[in-house]
């Protein structure tokens, strides 16, 4: 009884209980901000414009958090998307080499990841296709791996939008690399690759 009353134990009965909100809030606090839904809508509809002939993508969809989806990385206090890896990987089996690529279209719904600031698309086949001029207005853009990807012609010149670039690989498609005045934008730039590209002078 006069346990009960100790104001010693109260006073640790009452440290306990606050200590333990703490934790309900900040677990409840991450919660709330993992996955937000119209990123999670837009990389459903970028899936969509891609024929993932391999099964590389079957995480995304159905209820599951999307920031748990394979090659998704989120901002752990935010809940922002903040990391997009669809880079694939060649293996040479046998005698044969082989990677399994992606193909089909790039979505500008990729324009919702505002915070995202890797994208990593590498070694995929994306048919001769031009890069997408929307890239560039992804501003967030410090790591951007588009190499052995089957890009051909110019090299948008919107890309002299992504002043946060620091890693920029391009390397290893059929671009035209021609005008570089996009390139002299690129202030944060840090590393660049172009090889295995056709570089044509220009006037
Ligand atoms: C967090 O979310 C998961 C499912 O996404 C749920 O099972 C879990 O109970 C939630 N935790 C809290 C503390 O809300
Ligand atoms: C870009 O991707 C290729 C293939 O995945 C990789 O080998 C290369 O190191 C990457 N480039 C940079 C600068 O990280
Ligand atoms: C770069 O961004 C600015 C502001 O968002 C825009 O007005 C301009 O058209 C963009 N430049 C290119 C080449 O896309």
């Amino acid at each position: 009884m006069g346990k009960r009353n100790n104001p010693r134990d109260f006073l640790i009965t009452w440290s306990l209980l606050l200590l333990g909100t703490a934790f309900g809030l900040t677990s409840r606090e991450v919660n709330k901000t993992l996955c937000i839904e119209k990123e999670r809508d837009a990389l459903l509809e970028f899936k969509r414009g891609l024929n993932d002939d391999f099964g590389r993508l079957s995480t995304w969809g159905g209820k599951k958090e999307c920031c748990k989806w394979k090659g998704i990385e989120c901002d752990k206090r935010t809940g922002h998307v903040i990391v997009l890896d669809l880079h694939s990987e060649v293996t040479c089996p046998g005698h044969a080499c082989f990677a399994p690529i992606l193909t089909g279209k790039l979505s500008p719904s990729l324009l919702e990841l505002e915070y995202l600031n890797f994208l990593d698309l590498s070694i995929n086949g994306f048919e001769n296709s031009e890069i997408p001029r929307f890239i560039g207005s992804l501003k967030r853009l410090e790591y951007l791996n588009l190499s052995s990807s089957d890009f051909s012609g110019e090299i948008p010149a919107q890309f002299q939008n992504l002043t946060s670039l620091r890693i920029l690989d391009l390397g290893n498609n059929y671009l035209i690399v021609k005008d570089l005045v996009w390139l002299s934008h690129l202030s944060s730039l840090e590393f660049l690759r172009l090889g295995g590209n056709d570089f044509q002078a220009s006037n």
